[in-house]
């Protein structure tokens, strides 16, 4: 079965995914953002609500959009438990059409690496872009996957979902494309109680870009590169492997 890449982050994978995470983003990294830029704001691929909701419960203007409705359903119901409230939208952010503007467009981590290819990049800075006000600024981290060592190919994870089942994740296999600038990993996900067990084998595919290359697809979606740097905000160079772009809307393309 051929899975859309959007579509990754949905049934077993949505419910293993914060039971098994390693790493949650900082809110406070994108609350000195919002404090820049202003609000209203939008994240993409808000998932599960890390750092949305934290946003949302300092007050500030934040909404969220992903392709997941699994994802979304457990943002929304951490939501609720928290007594949070939160605009989230279903929407692919290669096909985005909301019906407002943000001062401020942002991703928390390299989601945007998801995108499989430049094409579905291009569209997702269009659809930033027209998202965005005059001036306004993306915040869209980027990184350079490395080829997983040998050792890690069938190493189990282990958690414990809600429920009380055993949820278990591995790497099966890896492929890269360098001319493709793709990595794509088949990842297996079980869930596993005393009356059932449920397996899953999916393709995670992850694309990234050169610098350049990054660079020419923002402004041919009319967004200016104003800065680049590492996730502390210091200058990085040119081929490092996690880098965070800073892109302003360009006036020559304002309707
Ligand atoms: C690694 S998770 C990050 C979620 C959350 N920001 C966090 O750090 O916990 C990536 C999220 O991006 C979403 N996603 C993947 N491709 C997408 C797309 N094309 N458009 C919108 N969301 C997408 C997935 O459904 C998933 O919820």
């Amino acid at each position: 079965m051929d899975l859309d890449p959007a579509d990754f982050y949905t049934g077993i994978v949505a419910e293993s995914y914060a039971p098994l995470r390693s790493f949650s983003p900082d809110p406070e990294t994108y609350a000195a953002f919002l404090r820049e830029t202003g609000a209203p704001a939008l994240e993409l691929g808000c998932g599960d609500g890390d750092p949305l909701l934290a946003l949302r419960r300092h007050g500030l203007d934040v909404e969220g959009v992903d392709s997941s409705a699994d994802m979304l359903a457990r943002c929304r119901r951490r939501a609720g438990e928290a007594g949070i409230a939160v605009t989230l939208h279903h929407q692919r952010m290669e096909a985005l059409d909301l019906p407002r503007k943000f001062r401020a467009i942002f991703l928390a981590g390299p989601t945007f690496n998801l995108l499989p290819d430049d094409s579905a990049a291009t569209a997702a800075l269009e659809g930033i872009r027209r998202h965005l006000v005059d001036g306004g600024t993306a915040l869209i981290p980027l990184h350079v996957p490395s080829p997983s060592p040998a050792d890690r190919i069938g190493e189990v994870h282990t958690a414990i979902a809600d429920d009380g089942a055993e949820l278990r994740f591995s790497l099966v296999s890896e492929e890269r494309n360098e001319a493709r600038r793709t990595q794509t990993s088949l990842l297996r996900y079980e869930r596993h109680t005393p009356e059932a067990s449920t397996v899953a084998e999916r393709p995670w595919l992850l694309h990234w870009y050169t610098r350049p290359g990054f660079e020419a697809l923002a402004a041919s979606a009319g967004l200016t590169t104003v800065s680049v740097t590492d996730a502390d905000g210091n200058t990085t160079e040119d081929d490092a492997d996690y880098t965070v772009f800073r892109l302003r809307t360009d006036q020559r393309h304002s309707e």
